[in-house]
């Protein structure tokens, strides 16, 4: 089969946000404890962070990472997390009925997140708690001093502010499951009232806005109406949030559901632009596809978990090869939208739904989705050229016409660097992929990887198995490219250019 995309300087979707290649830490499972924060552990540092997974995060390059939850937030005093270590409380954690023991907190995981080279991404609680909280917790992390919340900040051993810039109005809230769920009118009136509170404490931050939990929800659609009718000029970014899955194990259809997330982040862009005319505002609102991933593998062994423990293994998905696919069609699909997709951030970084696995005392290990997640932050920088693409289609149960080919391509000035990601969903063909470009001579090849080969069900759990291989043969030319994609392939092309 014959396959192509054609690309031109000048044409590009966007310039790329590095926000996009953001990650999710929950205080839950074994995210925290075991997972970041283990201070027995051979490899911690002084203050308990394991060194081999802060440089497995560094592999990954996540530029932010969203905090405290997820769900968790919805419950969460922040205050519990600050001061003494030893004077902090031990809480029950509503949403995964676990116990929180609070010895890593506030301080703890900002001094973290250094250690990560990431930026926080904060939530608030508008579960539980409102205005107030969320003030307090804004002034305590980015006010100077000489305030109340801001000398105590001082007085735990912070002189300087966090100075953190993205912050979420809460988590999920159109959520039944959410504690302090709310209407869509109950949570845009609150959204719309913290955020005004909000940035009149600090009006350099940036503000998330809930939108739906997934497009399923019954309410996606008038959620995002309501909500932006009462927040939109107080907010930056409306959230998106997606997992997807194959339990009824039907591969073609399985690797189609990028096609799900784009129409599903088209939609959200509709509604907000509609919502933008509506009032006659100048300001865009923009994404943040704040949780993102492959979750279903740990359905079952979860139900299993008895209540009230500390850390306790929740959502340990084990990705395999055809996972990865997937989320390199994901990552593909988050890149033609980055237009309006600024944020957006993997769920879950460490253990829990994660490309990062901790055994307890032991090693770290890679996931198969670890790979195209790295690749694509590592050389997905830049602009992304809009991509004409040539393929053969086929069908499956939920869409009518899936490209056989993903890809795109970004364009790195600064170094020089075209890089071209693609995947082939064939089962059993490879596909002749031909890249045309306009306006670049192109010079040598940096690099060309796969990831192919492998049996669909194979996963990294034993033994990292899948992993990256040398790409295959390829015919360079000033302004063409040609090589083969093999058979359900990932692959990273990276092309020096002048
Ligand atoms: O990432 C796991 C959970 O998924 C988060 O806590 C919640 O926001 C979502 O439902």
């Amino acid at each position: 089969m014959k396959s192509s995309i054609a690309i031109s300087k000048n044409k590009i979707i966007s310039e790329i946000d590095p926000r996009l290649y953001g990650s999710f830490i929950e205080h839950m499972g074994r995210a925290v404890y075991e997972g970041i924060y283990e201070p027995k552990h051979p490899s911690a540092n002084e203050k308990g962070f394991r060194k081999d997974v802060l440089s497995l995060i560094k592999e990954l390059n996540v530029p932010l990472i969203r905090y405290p939850g997820g769900n968790f937030v919805s419950g969460y005093n922040w205050e519990d997390g600050i001061g003494p270590v030893e004077e902090r409380p031990r809480r029950l954690d509503l949403a995964w009925r676990t116990i929180e023991t609070n010895e890593v907190g506030l301080h703890e995981f900002m001094e973290w997140s250094k250690e990560a080279n990431a930026e926080v991404n904060m939530a608030v609680n508008l579960g539980t708690r409102g205005i107030d909280e969320a003030r307090n917790l804004l002034e305590y992390c980015n006010f100077e001093g000489g305030t109340y919340w801001s000398d105590l900040r001082k007085k735990n051993g912070a002189e300087k502010p966090f100075g953190i810039k993205t912050w979420s109005l809460g988590n999920e809230m159109d959520g039944p499951w959410q504690i302090g769920h709310k209407t869509a009118y109950e949570y845009g009136r609150l959204a719309e009232e913290t955020a005004k509170a909000m940035k009149l404490v600090d009006d350099n931050i940036e503000l998330v806005v809930c939108g739906s939990s997934t497009s399923k929800m019954p309410t996606f659609g008038s959620w995002e109406m309501t909500v932006l009718e009462h927040a939109y000029e107080h907010v930056d970014y409306l959230s998106l949030h997606c997992y997807y899955g194959n339990p009824e194990n039907d591969l073609e259809n399985y690797l189609a559901q990028s096609l799900d997330m784009d129409r599903f982040i088209k939609g959200v862009v509709a509604m907000c632009d509609a919502i933008k005319s509506k009032k006659g505002s100048d300001k865009k609102i923009n994404l943040s596809f704040d949780e993102w991933n492959v979750w279903y593998h740990s359905n079952e062994q979860d139900k299993e978990i008895k209540p009230w423990q500390v850390a306790p293994p929740l959502l340990e998905d084990i990705y395999n090869f055809e996972d990865a696919l997937l989320i390199g069609c994901l990552l593909i699909t988050l890149l033609k939208n980055a237009d309006r997709v600024k944020i957006a951030c993997l769920a879950q970084l460490v253990n829990v739904i994660a490309p990062i696995m901790t055994n307890k005392e032991g090693d770290v290990w890679k996931q198969t989705i670890f790979y195209p997640f790295m690749q694509v932050s590592n050389f997905g920088r830049g602009v992304v050229l809009e991509p004409e693409t040539k393929s053969d289609t086929y069908a499956t149960k939920d869409f009518d016409e899936v490209p056989f080919l993903e890809s795109i391509a970004t364009y790195d000035e600064y170094k020089k660097e075209m890089v071209v990601f693609a995947v082939n969903r064939s089962k059993n063909e490879h596909l002749d992929f031909s890249i045309n470009v306009e306006g670049f001579e192109m010079e040598e090849i940096v690099e060309t990887t796969q990831m192919s080969g492998y049996d669909i069900k194979e996963t990294n759990q034993e033994k990292e198995k899948v992993n990256l291989s040398k790409g295959n043969s390829i015919e360079l030319q000033t302004n063409s490219v040609k090589t083969k994609l093999k058979p359900l392939s990932w692959n990273v092309i990276r092309i020096s250019v002048k």
